[in-house]
């Protein structure tokens, strides 16, 4: 499959602000979307990019030097702490979750929102006409999923969700303003735990 054009790296990092930061991303490739992602102004340091392709991971950690590179079955996210608490804003996935397996689905989705902060929310694209994720593995995590939009401008055509874990204010982004902003930037220190980045490779 060919790397993600940039019509949906657009769509999938539209919402992404710099202050998101630290940012996940999962399956990154060769970094279709974590251009994209530094392009809209988000820090290379503030990018954590889980690849299990050993070859994809170690041209990422040549590319973006100040970005935590990990080679990691995003399945395994929830085993092996990452983040000290829910301190990431956005997760940006380029997995191929329609190929995978519903405990596998589960184990990614459950991962990744055991880091997202409230507000925070996954972004996944698919070239199918329905959210990847099944609804029985939303429901069961509480979540939702909305899409935010179809691009044609990419082949195949694919369209981007926005999923979200509704919260006691009433949910998502559009309260983000009412949230007070950590008052040290968390991602810089206690949040990421030594010692796991691209040198720990599994398997290398
Ligand atoms: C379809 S490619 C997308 C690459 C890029 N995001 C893009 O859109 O061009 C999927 C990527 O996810 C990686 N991947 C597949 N399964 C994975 C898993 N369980 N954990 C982490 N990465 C995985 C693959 O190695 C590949 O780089």
């Amino acid at each position: 499959m060919a790397p993600s054009g940039a019509s949906l790296a657009g769509l999938m990092t539209k919402e992404v602000m710099p202050s998101d930061g630290p940012v996940l991303e999962l399956g990154p490739g060769t970094g279709a979307f974590t251009r994209a992602l530094l392009s809209r102004g988000v820090d290379e340091a503030d990018l954590t990019l889980v690849e299990s392709g050993p070859d994809f991971a170690r041209l990422l950690q040549r590319r973006y030097p100040r970005a935590r590179v990990l080679c990691l079955d995003a399945a395994r996210l929830g085993r092996d702490p990452l983040f000290a608490e829910p301190i990431v804003g956005a997760a940006v996935s380029g997995l191929p979750l329609l190929s995978m397996s519903p405990r596998k689905t589960m184990g990614i989705l459950s991962g990744t929102f055991a880091y997202l902060r409230p507000g925070g929310a996954l972004y996944q694209f698919t070239y199918g006409w329905h959210c990847p994720v099944p609804r029985a593995i939303l429901d069961r995590l509480g979540l939702r999923a909305e899409r935010i939009g179809r691009t044609f401008n990419n082949l195949p055509p694919a369209s981007v969700y926005r999923i979200t874990k509704p919260w006691p204010l009433g949910d998502e982004r559009t309260d983000i303003g009412s949230v007070s902003p950590p008052a040290s930037d968390p991602s810089r220190e206690g949040g990421l735990i030594p010692g796991t980045g691209f040198g720990g490779m599994q398997g290398s």
